[in-house]
Order: structure tokens, then sequence, then C-alpha cells
């Protein structure tokens, strides 16, 4: 099979009237990802050269991620929408061509994985001609029933023309189908749309290729890696399938996640061995945890990189291009934005860092500020090592401070700190003796007089 080639018709032309959105149903996102993204990820695993996408008209953003996502991919555009099979004629000219083999997938269920088209794929490699992947339903309706006789699919009869019998069917076709390349142009010339829709059913392959005497089989799969998503009640299921897949993935390679079902990862999400995820941590896309780091409580982390045995949180917040290094450690209530915190580093509480790099083992005090923009530009600072930062200070951009600098609490910093240097940038303070005494007899007569 390695060396079969394999077109993937993704059909993702569907509107999704029932989402109630301006978005086309397929860029509604899992994890993160647009849910034909997942599609088009597992297609790819599944060893597809070549990727064609079925759009509807005007769908300029859903072409743009497409071949953001596989540049190789081509989109076709489906303008009247007669069907699935109507579907996957709008995508002749990649079929054209012939391919060994041919998967057809619905761009509306994410959950598929490259392992089960792999499956499919064998089955033709092993000489069918058509594979239908089927699942038991807990509820059918609605579903195409696949039907048998004497074990062999023989038909697949949509909710709308079926018989009480055949609804009393539970076994359903998942709307994925693969086919051997050579036949697929006779199968989809041939289906006709006499049925009680009106449309073209891709379904219909079936009944037509047994009558050529085509070998029609099917394939099992759980009902959670095929459903579908129709509703944003749907979509939040899915979500959760999802979620949960990945925390198993992510215990199963040797994290510990202390409350699984409050940590949410992207799709892209990477986690080494032996890191600690304490409860309610989002992972947004883009985040790379390195081992036996720790992610405390209630952080969020997005486009991040944290290094080994470095601590993020509780409560932190680390935003694109934040890279935390070895053994670093970043705060309760700290926001950290495009800039390196290199190792053994230490910014514990109630920070903004950002556009800027922080030097290994230097400290930053609590509340201390990177005053990054002007509201026009964004500006540099750069922290050398072994700096000490006190507590409140405002470092105003572009600021250097050499390696060993200390920095007065409570300083607002505009002028670079050579190394070694201490800036103190604050109003000198006075001590007047007494006058504190002085103070309290005048305010308590004052006050007794207003009582009086
Ligand atoms: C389809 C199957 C049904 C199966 C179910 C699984 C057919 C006839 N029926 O039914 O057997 O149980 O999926 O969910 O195939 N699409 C287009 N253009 C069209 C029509 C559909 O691109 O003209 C796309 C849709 O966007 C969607 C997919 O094809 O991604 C399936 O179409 P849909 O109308 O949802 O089919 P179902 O009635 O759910
Ligand atoms: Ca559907």
């Amino acid at each position: 099979m390695s060396n079969s080639s394999c077109l993937a018709i993704v059909l993702a032309a569907g509107l999704g009237t029932r989402m109630r959105s301006t978005l086309p149903k397929v860029m509604h996102e899992i994890g993160g990802l647009p849910l034909v993204g997942h599609v088009l990820n597992s297609v790819v695993g599944a060893g597809a050269d070549k990727v064609a996408v079925v759009v509807g008209p005007e769908m300029p953003k859903l072409e743009e991620h497409i071949l953001s996502h596989v540049p190789h991919a081509s989109c076709h555009v489906q303008v009247d929408r007669l069907g699935t099979a109507h579907a996957v004629k709008a995508a002749e000219t990649a079929y054209r061509d012939t391919s060994d083999h041919v998967l057809v997938l619905c761009g509306d269920a994410p959950l598929i994985t490259a392992e089960t088209l792999h499956r499919l794929r064998k089955r033709l490699s092993g000489g069918a001609d058509v594979v239908v992947l089927g699942f038991e339903a807990a509820n059918p309706f609605g579903y195409g029933r696949l039907l048998e006789n004497d074990g062999e699919l023989v038909a697949i009869r949509e909710e709308k023309d079926a018989s009480d019998d055949e609804r009393s069917v539970n076994l359903c076709n998942s709307g994925i189908m693969a086919f051997t390349g050579k036949v697929l142009p006779e199968l989809i010339a041939e289906i006709r749309n006499d049925n009680a829709k009106g449309e073209y059913y891709l379904t219909d392959a079936v009944e037509v290729a047994r009558s050529k005497g085509m070998r029609v089989v099917s394939e099992l799969a759980d009902e959670k890696e095929v459903q579908g998503i129709n509703n944003r009640a749907q979509l939040a299921s899915c979500e959760a399938v999802f979620q949960q897949a990945q925390r198993e993935t992510f215990m199963e390679n040797g994290v510990t996640l202390q409350a699984p079902e409050t940590v949410y990862f992207s799709y892209d999400t990477e986690i080494g061995p032996d890191v600690v995820v304490e409860p309610n941590v989002v992972f947004g896309p883009g985040v790379k945890v390195d081992g036996a780091a720790r992610i405390r409580a209630f952080s969020h982390l997005e486009k991040a990189h944290v290094s080994s045995d470095a601590m993020v949180g509780p409560y932190s917040r680390l935003r694109p291009g934040a890279e935390i290094g070895e053994g670093a450690h970043v705060g309760n209530f700290v926001e950290i934005k495009n800039a390196q915190v290199e190792a053994g580093a230490k910014v514990n509480h109630l920070s903004y860092i950002g556009d800027a790099r922080i030097g290994e083992k230097s400290n930053i005090g609590a509340g201390t500020i990177t005053c990054n923009y002007d509201g026009y530009l964004k500006h540099h600072t750069d922290i050398g090592a072994g700096s000490f930062v006190g507590s409140n200070s405002v470092l105003v951009a572009p600021l250097k401070l050499g390696d060993g600098a200390f920095v007065a609490a409570g300083s607002v910093v505009t002028a670079d700190v050579p190394e070694n240097a201490l800036a103190i940038s604050r109003s000198q303070q006075v001590n007047k003796e007494g006058r504190a005494t002085l103070m309290r007899k005048k305010l308590s007569a004052a006050k007794a007089l207003r009582k009086g």
C-alpha cells in the first residue's frame, strides 16, 4: 500500500444553517483548529498524496485555510448543492487522473483518525472496489442505513427513502467511503437523483457497483470517531470527545494531570514526560512544554515554549512568543509576551513583561512593568544576566540593563543602566522627626470640633 497513490476528496460545501453562523460550517473550531483542518490532518496522515476539497461559492477564508494547511490541496467550487455524489463530481478534475485509492470524507466529521482511513485503504489493496465506513448508532435517526444480505453490503438507504423495516437497522453510514480510482468515475456517472430528496446520493454508488459485479465491503468504526457536526451542541460534544482523547494521550505519555477534566488542550499542544499540570489550565495553539516543567493552576498559555524544570503559575498568562528558560519561574498574575525569560530567572508576582529579554538568573521584583508601547511603536527591553529589578519598577523601552545591574524599587527607568550599576529613579525620602505625633493631634482636634 505504501507505494499506491491516494486522492482524498473532502466535502465541505455545506453552509451549516443550523450553526446560525456567518462562518462556513467547517471553519468552526475544535481544539483551536477548524473542523476541516482536522480532516486534512487525518487524510495526510493516511498517506493521501493528493487532496481535493469541495467548497461552496464565496468561501475565501475557507480556501485560504485549506491552502495554508495543505499547500498542495486543490479547492473545487460546487455551485448548486445537488447532493454528495454531485459534490464529488465537482472535484472531477482531481479524480480524472486516476489515483490507486480515493477516499471521500465529510469536512464536518473531524474526529476520524488516520488509522481508520488506513484500514479502508487496506481493504482496497486487498481487492475491494468500494469500502463503506459504518458504525453502530445509538440513535440511527437521520443516517443512511447499511443494508446487508448474508453478511454482504448490498445498499445504503437514506432515512427519507427507507421502509419501516430498513429504519429499524442500527448499522449506519458514517459518510466516509473509499473507492479504487479506476471505478469511481463510472460510478459517479451512473448515479441518478431518483429519490425522496431529488439529490445525487454518493451512497447509491453501493448499488451501482454491485450491479456491475464489483466488490463492495464495509468496515466498522466507533460512533465517537465518526460523529458529525450540524449544530453548536454537536460542536461542543465533539470538543469534549477531542479533549478527553488528548488528556488520555498525554497521561499515557507520562504527563501528570491532577484534574484532567479541567485542562484544555489544542490540537498541536506538545508536552514532555514528567510535566505536572495542575487544575484549570488552558493550552491555546502553539504551546510546547518540555520535560519536568510544572504548570500550576489557572494558567493560560498560547504560542509559548516552557523549558524543562521551569515553573509557570498559578495564574500566569503566557502570550505568543513567551520563551521560558530552564528552571525559570513565572508566578502569579504575571503576563509574558514576546519575551525570553532565560534559565533560572524569576518573575514571580504581578508583572507585565513584553518585547524583552531577561538574562539568566535575574530577579524581577513584584509589580515590574516593561513599557514596550508608546501608542505607535513597540520597543525592546534587554535585561542582562544576574540583574535585580526592585519591586514596582517601570522599565521604559527601548532600554538596556547590563549584566548584574540593580534597579532600586519604585524606579521609573528611562536610560540604559551599565553593568553592575545601581539605578535609582524616584524622589528622595525625607524624614521629619516627631511630625507624625503633631499631625495626629491636629487631626483628632479637627474631628472633635466637627462632632461637637
Ligand atoms: C450523509 C449520507 C448518509 C450518512 C451521513 C453521515 C448521503 C446521501 N448520505 O447524509 O448516508 O449517514 O452523511 O453523516 O451521502 N455536501 C456537499 N454538497 C452537497 C451535499 C453535501 O458538499 O451537495 C457535503 C456536506 O457539506 C457534508 C457532507 O457532504 O459535509 C454530507 O452531506 P449532508 O447533507 O450532511 O448529508 P447527510 O444527509 O448527513
Ligand atoms: Ca450531515
